[in-house]
């Protein structure tokens, strides 16, 4: 094997350019690579925490059993309310009261009156008919995206959608094609030219990207209904309860959701629970519950759903946490980009910081773990192979001093490894051009 790897994102992706299908190999290359890491700096995929997700909170390295108290930037729980102390109350009565699992599918009589009750509140919070709760958002989307669209029809996605969206579109019988991210020029042409070649079209997006933070053009993307016919699914995972003055997400900021078709959400980032829902008109949400993710996979537990309800009544009646949230983004931002940190076009809690090189993406994040600082690195097949950047998750329990720690530090690191100037740096530049 190769041992000049400096990611396990480069051994992903050598495996996919160089078609390396077998099964000795491929787990060969990916358990060498482990070995190799563990051996030299300590792998960074197999660190873990110790006492569950917090703002500050232990992260352990599997491997060593070495343990470090560190701010966390990389756990999408919005507004924190996964250490609420009424939303953790709620679980537990739901616990007693409900018992845990659930035993089968939604489909075969495995819902509560909790679970109906999170379906009716999300369908109502996010303005559509009615919503269908799948066990997580990526089942949520496998099942929608493969089985909405049948074999005359066409999907055209976003080229940075999140892979439970491509895998949907794997397993669906209809064709599929991507356009440029965010790019609405781009899916105007290719809505006029497979406008008459479809039964039926639809264009799927994120309304805030994983993996950037972008926010998605959704006025201009649905001002194209004008002229072509197609049907919108939007997946809301990264605003639904932060977006909206109540949190009923980037639709209904952008004032969208009744142009929109299908709204979508996880319910484990800004709800702290595990979950993901499809709302809909009552015919479309009708048949989504003959996908199979519905019918043949149990349902997620009554405690989750009581997670769920209890953390949307926590937003009804704390709508203030959703404005802190935004002022700590603004602030985090502006920081980041006095001290030379490019965000390109993020706006979202997701702040991305680009580190183009494997070596120094991994050196910085480890460097910052030394600081008690963790995020993990996002390389391939996340995101393009030189498109590496460590992302820090915003969260309102985030304190300013955490911040300002975490910034500093970035700071610092990054000046060392030649990846941002210093301040200094850069007048005596300017001075000289
Ligand atoms: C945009 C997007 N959609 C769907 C999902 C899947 O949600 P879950 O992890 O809750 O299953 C995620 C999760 O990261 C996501 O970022």
């Amino acid at each position: 094997m190769n041992s000049n790897f400096s990611s396990m994102g480069e051994v992903l992706a050598h495996l996919q350019k160089e078609n390396i299908n077998n099964l000795e190999s491929r787990a060969g290359y990916i358990q060498g690579f482990i070995d190799k890491e563990n051996k030299e700096h300590g792998y960074e995929y197999d660190r873990y925490m110790e006492f569950g997700a917090a703002n500050f909170t232990n992260v352990v390295t599997e491997h060593s059993g070495s343990k470090k108290e560190c701010i966390l930037w990389c756990v999408n729980h919005y507004l924190s309310l996964n250490r609420n102390k009424n939303v953790i109350e709620k679980a537990c009565n739901a616990l007693r009261d409900f018992g845990t699992g659930c035993g089968t599918s939604a489909a075969s009589c495995g819902m509560s009156s909790l679970h109906k009750e999170v379906e009716k509140n999300v369908a109502k919070l996010v303005g559509k008919e009615k919503a269908v709760l799948f066990p997580t958002g990526f089942t949520a989307n496998v099942a929608a995206i493969s089985y909405l669209a049948g074999r005359q029809d066409l999907i055209i996605f976003d080229r940075e959608c999140h892979s439970s969206i491509v895998n949907g579109l794997k397993l669906s019988e209809a064709k599929w094609i991507s356009f440029k991210h965010n790019n609405v020029s781009d899916l105007k042409m290719k809505l006029r030219k497979y406008q008459n070649s479809y039964q039926n079209i639809f264009v799927v997006v994120e309304s805030a990207y994983s993996m950037s933070g972008d926010l998605a053009p959704l006025k201009d993307i649905v001002a194209l209904k004008k002229l072509n016919k197609f049907y919108l699914y939007v997946d809301e995972a990264h605003t639904f309860g932060i977006y909206g003055d109540k949190g009923q997400g980037y639709c209904h900021e952008q004032g969208v959701t009744q142009d929109v078709d299908f709204i979508m959400s996880t319910l484990s980032k800004a709800t702290a629970s595990i979950g993901g829902f499809i709302a809909a008109k009552q015919e479309f949400c009708s048949l989504l519950k003959w996908s199979h993710p519905y019918v043949f996979q149990a349902c997620l537990t009554p405690a989750d759903a009581a997670v769920v309800l209890a953390c949307l009544e926590e937003i009804e009646n704390n709508p203030g946490m959703i404005t802190e949230l935004h002022e700590k983004n603004r602030y985090m931002r502006k920081l980041l980009e006095s001290k030379g940190f490019n965000l390109g076009l993020s706006q979202s809690p997701v702040i991305p910081i680009f580190i183009e090189n494997h070596n120094k993406l991994r050196t910085v994040v480890s460097e910052l773990y030394q600081e008690g600082i963790y995020s993990t690195p996002i390389c391939f097949p996340a995101v393009k192979l030189h498109e590496g950047r460590i992302r820090l998750i915003l969260n309102v329990g985030h304190s300013k001093e955490q911040i300002d720690r975490t910034v500093n530090a970035l700071e610092r690191i990054c000046i060392k490894h030649g990846i941002i100037r210093s301040c200094d740096e850069e007048m005596v530049m300017r001075k000289v051009v």
